[in-house]
This record gives structure tokens, sequence and C-alpha cells, in this order.
């Protein structure tokens, strides 16, 4: 009888295609055990604007306000912005304008090849209840304009954090800027940041308030380690933290899996440690899933949310300390969260990110990132679990028998935990394109970034301190620890 139920459960395997149950233990306290914990920052999970289209998002985009409100109700802080951009490099300061910003484009969804911008814009950018990091022009090579745009940031923005001094500069050359008319090579523009650094520091008269670095190419040729090498005390004294740009692209399986988003932010590792070095923070300053605004067939699917989601939580757990996902030209925008008239499903991902982090002091993956299934937890400053997360990044893609795979959960205390499910049609679904992506049973409305339906939890019984849930392929679930 026992052999036969046996081999009927080896059937029901076989049919379903469901593999062993992925085991992890809750540690009882942050820094114990074999793990590595990350600090955790207030709001870790940012929001990039692009230069130009800034003033539009926040005047003209009723999502905006609520968007970035739903985080705030979870972490208590607004989310950090950063608003900057290829167009921040193509932006001249002109004290004589009222507007936010001037230009002209051939069609609305163009971004601008020239623009100027006056002191409303920091006006504007000093309304925001979060702190900002505000990227100026280097690319232009006219230091008075960005030094005479950076005093007014400096005078009314009391939520300035940082100002970039450039944007991407390895694509200088390619791009026609005057400043790499002679030979611009990593170490050229290393020089020049340095000297840009001292230069503007003085000028506004502040230290660490520079955001170093934002290159896009990967390290360690462009980079943290590369450019902190020739850096002397002087220069070291106006560097407020380092920046660095990461867009993996790929399709919509490469780019969710587990294996591939760990591996990605392996090559940060040395860029990472090198700041740490320094006693400054390590962030991505813009990023996004594709370059170049996105790619139709990847950046909005419920595939790309999942890779949100794992991406900043896998970034945190390496010491980046924040993440700004980039968002672009308003009516074409493909990665974007929001937008006029949509929401973006990859906005889902980032909200369970933040819903796990949130009032978090420390945060560990319990995984090595070698598989496609991952945990993290996440503790309180006293050290004792939040929260947990699991992802499994099997991919679905909307066609077939949909696998699952059984996770345990080990070290729970009392009978019982709740949690929230983050779940999609497929992979491939699309808010946009009415493809259904819930996250504890509700949804965010079209237009205004209003949570719409009933809040939903599922409970987990807890035996002997073990759980065993089922997570079905390209699914995460938040686990509420107590
Ligand atoms: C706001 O957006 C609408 C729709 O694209 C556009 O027609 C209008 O000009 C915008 N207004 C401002 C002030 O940017
Ligand atoms: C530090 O480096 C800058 C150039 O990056 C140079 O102008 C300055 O003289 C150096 N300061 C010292 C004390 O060596
Ligand atoms: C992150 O930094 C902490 C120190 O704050 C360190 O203990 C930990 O090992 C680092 N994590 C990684 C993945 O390097």
């Amino acid at each position: 009888m026992a052999q036969h139920f046996a081999k009927l459960a080896l059937l029901w395997v076989a049919v379903h295609g469901v593999v062993s149950a992925v085991s992890f233990t809750i540690p009882s306290q942050a820094h114990t055990g074999s793990y590595s914990y990350a600090p955790v920052e207030p709001a870790p999970v940012g929001i990039s604007f692009e230069f130009f289209a800034f003033p539009s998002y926040f005047t003209n985009v009723t999502a905006t306000n609520q968007c970035l409100t739903n985080w705030k109700d979870l972490t208590g802080v607004w989310p950090p912005i950063r608003i900057g951009g290829t167009t921040q490099d193509r932006a001249v300061y002109d004290s004589a304008t009222s507007a936010y910003v001037v230009y002209t484009v051939a069609s609305a969804t163009d971004a601008p090849a020239s623009l100027t911008f006056g002191s409303s814009f920091f006006t504007l950018a000093a309304t925001y209840g979060g702190s900002v990091v505000v990227g100026l022009n280097r690319g232009k090579d006219d230091i008075q304009n960005t030094i005479a745009a950076a005093k007014v940031a400096v005078g009314d923005m009391s939520n300035l954090l940082a100002i970039e001094l450039g944007n991407e500069p390895e694509y200088y050359a390619s791009a026609g800027q005057p400043i790499a008319s002679g030979t611009w090579t990593p170490a050229v523009d290393a020089a020049s940041q340095d000297n840009w650094d001292i230069t503007v520091g003085t000028a506004i008269g502040k230290t660490a308030i520079i955001q170093a670095g934002n290159s896009n190419d990967s390290p360690p040729t462009w980079g943290a380690a590369e450019l902190i090498a020739t850096e002397n005390a002087t220069v070291k004294q106006y560097v407020k933290d380092y920046a660095h740009h990461n867009y993996p692209g790929g399709t919509v399986t490469s780019l969710m899996s587990h294996s591939s988003i760990s591996s990605n932010l392996h090559v940060f590792d040395a860029d990472v440690a090198a700041a740490l070095g320094q006693g400054k923070q390590y962030v991505f300053g813009e990023t996004n899933s594709v370059s170049g605004g996105g790619a139709a067939t990847v950046s909005p699917t419920f595939g790309a949310a999942l890779w949100t989601m794992n991406y900043v939580l896998r970034a945190t757990y390496s010491n980046i300390s924040r993440t700004y996902f980039h968002h672009g030209t308003l009516g074409a925008c493909q990665y974007c969260f929001w937008g006029r008239y949509s929401m973006g499903a990859p906005y889902y991902g980032a909200y369970a990110a933040t819903a796990l982090m949130a009032n978090a002091a420390y945060l560990t993956a319990l995984d090595d990132g070698t598989t496609n299934y991952a945990a993290y937890v996440s503790f309180d400053s006293a050290g004792a679990p939040l929260r947990a997360l699991l992802y499994n990044s099997d991919y679905y893609g909307g066609s077939g028998t949909r696998s699952s795979q059984s996770f345990v959960l080990s070290g729970l205390t009392g009978s019982s935990v709740r949690a929230k499910r983050l779940t999609g049609d497929s992979a491939v679904a699309r808010v946009d394109q009415g493809g259904i992506v819930t996250f504890g049973g509700q949804t965010f409305t079209d237009g205004t970034c209003t949570a719409s339906g009933a809040e939903t939890f599922e409970t987990l019984a807890v035996s002997g301190g073990q759980a065993t849930v089922s997570l079905s392929a390209s699914e995460a679930l938040l686990v509420y620890l107590r």
C-alpha cells in the first residue's frame, strides 16, 4: 500500500512538474548565522525623472503624487527622487525665464535637443517632501552657467541631497559635447570631474554635495573605483556619494531570472566596496529594464515588474543604498511605472519591494543567487525579523500549464502568518493593455494611482515553526512575520 502510494506520488510529480521544495530558515535576529546583512535606508526605492520632463511629471501628471504617496504610506517617508538624464547635458540655466523649462520639439514624444530652464525649476523641486538629487550640465563645458544653476539649487532647495555634474560622460564624444572635443577617455573624464567637483563645490560653499560618477558603461572601465583612484582629499570632501547607471536589457525570461539578476549585480561589487571604503554610499542614480526608454515587448510586462522587485532587493542586499528607476518622455516610455493615462506593471514590483523594506533597518538574502528561487528577510532596528519575501522566477508565458514551486519556511513563531501575493496573468501581462496584475488582491487605477479592490491576505498555517506555501511560476509572496 505504502509503495503504491509512493508510486502515485511520483506519478503526480511527473504530471504536475513539481520539483522538490526549496527550504529557507528565517534568522531569529539580524547579524546571526552565516548570512550577510545590508543596511536599509528609510526609502531605498526611488524614482529618476528625465530632466526636461520633470516639470510635466510634477504639474501635469495626476498619478505622480499618488504613486509616490502610496510608498510614503508604507514607509513613512517620501521616496527619494533624482532629476537628470541625457537632457541635463542639453540644458542651459536662464535666470531671466519664469518658465520651468523652455524648448521646442517636432513631435510631442520627442526629447528636446536643447533647452533652457529657470529658477522656478528648483522652486518646483523644493516643494517635494523627499530628498532630491539634481543633475546639472557638464557636457557643454560652461562651468559658470552650471555654478549659477547650482547656487539657486542650494539656495532654494532644503531637500537637496546632491548635485550631479554630467550624465553618462562616456557618451559625450559621440554626442558631440564640447567638453569631449579633444581626447576623451575615462582618465580625462575623471580629471574633469575632479576639477568640477572642487570648482563647483567651492563656488557654492558646500562639501559632501556631489553625486559623482554617473556612468552607464559597466565598471571597471567607467565607475567608482576608477574615479576614486584619481581623487585626492580635496576632491573627496566635495563628494557626497557615487552613482552608476544600469540597464540590463534582454528578454522577459532573462530579465526576470533570479540568477541573471544576481549575476548582473555582482558586476558592481568592486565599485560598491570602493565607495564604502571611502565611507560614502553607492547608488543606482538611474536605472531601468532596457535602455532608450525601454522595449515594448519587455519593459511594460509583469515579468519586468518581477525584475523590478527582485532587482531592487538584490541591489539593496549588495549595499547599493538607493535605486532610482528612470522615467522618461511622457507618452514614449515603455518602462515607466505610470503615465498620464495608464499604470505600468513595474509599479507593482516596486511597491512589493517597498512593502518588504518598509521601516526596516537591515535586509538579508537567504539564497545564494544561483537558482530561480529567492528569499529575503527584512529586520527592524532592534534586529527582529519583520517580513520575508519569496520569489519564483520560473517563466510563465501565458500558455500551457503554469508550474509551481513549493517553498518551506522555518524559524517561524506562532500558529500562522499572513501573506500578500504579487501575481499576474503571466510574465507577459501588461496592465496598460488590460492584463491583470495584483498585489494582495489590489490594483492601482489608471490615471490616478489610487489602490482599488479589497486588500487581501492569505493565511499560512505554522506548525513546529514551519510553513509550506506554493508559488506559481512568475509569482512572489510577501510574508508578514508579525
Ligand atoms: C499637459 O498635458 C496635456 C496632454 O498631453 C497637454 O496637452 C498640455 O499641454 C500639458 N500642459 C502643460 C502645462 O504642460
Ligand atoms: C587635488 O587634485 C586637484 C585636481 O583634481 C588639484 O587641482 C589639487 O591641486 C590637488 N590638491 C592637492 C592638495 O594635491
Ligand atoms: C554590506 O555591508 C555590510 C556592512 O555594512 C557587510 O557586512 C556586508 O557583508 C555587505 N554585503 C555584501 C553583499 O557585500
